[in-house]
């Protein structure tokens, strides 16, 4: 089995909220167990939208990365670090930006999308439109497999993948290309040559995705080949030159069932959130002032939780037993909202508390926070390096 990288980066544009908890998160935790996991700080990023307001990211980065911490993020199992502070990004968005058709990048749905949402900005910046740019060169110079993502975000991952296609196609095609790949069928052996032969034909004749997969697989797999060869014998089996940038996969986040406070999804924008720092009192204040059902004029009057936001958060907090209990007592009116609600402020709490507890911890050593940001750069830098050398040479930025 190939090993899967795994990267995912995240603004810090502002406190991180109970809905980035049940999206990203958890998920991040998750997938630390499972793959090596990279995760960054997009301070670029988020300069794209925010470069008249530095203060606000500065204020963010390290609160962002204590929130991670305080999720449960693990240093001992991920690679957490700032972009920023691993200037090879730039670099390879620079020299990328050479062979990036312009209007490939006017075309990425969120460019226009954005400019209109957040038409009080200017964002008729060069920055701005090379936002998918920039992502694209965070995902490659780790060669990436897995970006795991939320909807809106894959025209950027498949902007990625366009952009590593085209890179490998001009690159690729080192002198003697075909003489070295047929080089490197030999040294797979007789049996492995002839399967890598046969599945090559199948994908090139017929677009038979599973050949690709299983060849891929066996490739991956030959502990004696050379990295080189490996990347031939990838590139020869689509069809193109060396794969020296290999195209990434998104890895769709499961939707956040967190709603916020009114009923719509928990965003900052909207005004309806719980930050994961949020004080005890403010927690059960927010939440007892939720809007219900408005046909619940008295306590006497029969409701319905299909049409009340505490109901959503039932579903992410209540078992079956509770749930039904709020289904019947609603509907008969023999609860009031306020008895409603307390299990649900109950369960926020119980959340939050290791969360914040956590959270106090690191906030109060910040040479802890720090530490682990300065080793997760270091190793991310180390990846980061052993890409440029090979995108240098390969763009004949490599002579002494
Ligand atoms: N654009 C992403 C977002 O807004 C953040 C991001 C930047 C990112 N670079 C990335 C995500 C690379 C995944 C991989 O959420
Ligand atoms: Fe909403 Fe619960 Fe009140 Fe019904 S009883 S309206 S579900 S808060």
């Amino acid at each position: 089995m190939a090993v899967e990288r795994v990267l995912s980066g995240m603004r810090p544009t502002g406190n991180l909220h109970l809905g980035h908890y049940h999206g990203v998160l958890k998920n991040w935790v998750k997938l630390q167990h499972e793959h090596e996991c990279l995760f960054f700080v997009a301070d670029w990023h988020a300069l794209t939208t925010h470069y008249d307001t530095p203060e606000v990211i500065e204020e963010s980065v390290w609160e962002m990365v204590i929130d991670w911490l305080a999720a449960g993020v693990d240093p001992a199992n991920a690679t957490i670090f700032i972009q920023s502070r691993v200037p090879e990004h730039a670099e390879l968005h620079t020299l990328l930006s050479m062979i990036t058709p312009l209007s490939w990048l006017e075309r990425v749905p969120t460019y226009k999308d954005q400019q209109e949402k957040l038409a009080s900005k200017d964002l008729s910046t060069y920055g701005f439109l090379g936002y998918p740019l920039l992502q694209s060169a965070d995902i490659l110079i780790y060669k990436a497999s897995q970006v795991p993502v939320g909807e809106d975000q894959i025209p950027h991952i498949e902007f990625t993948r366009e952009i590593a296609r085209r890179f490998n196609h001009i690159y690729g095609r080192e002198p003697g290309f075909e003489a070295k790949a047929m080089a490197a069928i030999k040294k797979l052996g007789g049996k492995r040559g002839a399967f890598y032969e046969e599945m090559r034909t199948a994908y090139q004749e017929t677009g038979d995705e599973e050949a690709l997969e299983s060849a891929r697989a066996m490739i991956d797999e030959q502990q004696g080949l050379s990295l080189g060869d490996k990347e031939r014998l990838l590139g020869y089996l689509e069809g193109g030159g060396k794969i020296i940038l290999p195209e990434p996969d998104y890895k769709l986040t499961p939707a956040s069932k967190m709603p916020g406070l009114d009923g719509q999804k928990m965003s900052k924008s909207y005004n309806n959130t719980i930050s994961l720092r949020e004080a005890p009192d403010v927690v059960a204040k927010k939440i007892k002032t939720m809007p219900t059902d408005p046909a619940r004029i008295r306590r006497t009057d029969p409701g319905d939780p299909a049409k009340c936001p505490v109901w959503q958060l039932h579903e992410v907090y209540s078992d079956e037993a509770r749930q039904q209990w709020v289904q019947e007592g609603c509907k008969t009116a023999g609860i009031g909202c306020i008895e409603c609600k307390t299990p649900v402020i109950d369960a926020v709490m119980a959340e939050l508390a290791p969360i914040q507890a956590r959270a106090a911890q690191y906030a109060e050593d910040p040479t802890l926070v720090k530490n682990v940001v300065a080793e997760g750069c270091e190793r991310a830098r180390k990846l980061a390096r052993e890409t440029m050398r090979d995108v240098r040479e390969v763009m004949g930025l490599s002579y002494s």
